[in-house]
């Protein structure tokens, strides 16, 4: 092959250097715009840390079922999620709040309302039963206690956080 043909000529050479030139400006002006158009799909979902559900002078030693709601922000998606904890005050005035979801396949558990069962935590789908703490009762499906959430109590009022599991038993 001759040298002549592998010469860049002075029209190829502007046409490469603008399209590198054009190429490098327009990523450097697409990438922000890009970046803004997903960024929220980047972030984790976010939820409200605390939220305040009730008085702390409604709370008995009888476990009640309040029922809340909490402000979650996932990507563009701004909504109120329902949520329900089942609150009680221990022997030493501390204060329970229990996940309602039970552990075997997430069906809503009740207090106190299986006849054979009192003061228990039961499970009509498949019979779980759990003590008042949450404790998973041995020989029924759940495997683990019921969650447990974070509580703060302030200017007399009770705040929950996330649920949390109580470890296995
Ligand atoms: S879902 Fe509760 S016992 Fe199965």
């Amino acid at each position: 092959m001759s040298e002549k043909k592998h010469r860049v000529s002075r029209r190829q050479f502007l046409n490469y250097t603008l399209t590198g030139v054009g190429g490098f400006m327009a990523a450097g002006m697409l990438m922000p715009m890009v970046r803004f158009a997903i960024d929220p799909v980047l972030k984790p979902k976010q939820e409200q840390d605390m939220v305040q559900v009730a008085s702390v002078e409604d709370i008995t030693n009888e476990p009640q079922r309040i029922d809340f709601k909490i402000n979650q922000i996932d990507a563009w998606y701004e909504s109120e999620e329902p949520r329900s904890a089942w609150v009680y005050k221990d022997e030493s005035d501390k204060i329970i709040a229990l996940s309602p979801v039970c552990k075997h396949l997430g069906c809503t558990v009740d207090w106190n309302t299986d006849p054979q069962n009192q003061n228990r935590f039961f499970c009509p789908c498949h019979y779980g039963l759990y003590e008042k703490d949450g404790q998973n009762v041995k020989g029924t499906p759940p495997i683990s206690p019921l969650d447990r959430f974070v509580t703060e109590v302030k200017d007399g009022y009770l705040y929950l956080g996330q649920a949390k599991p109580q470890g296995g038993a």
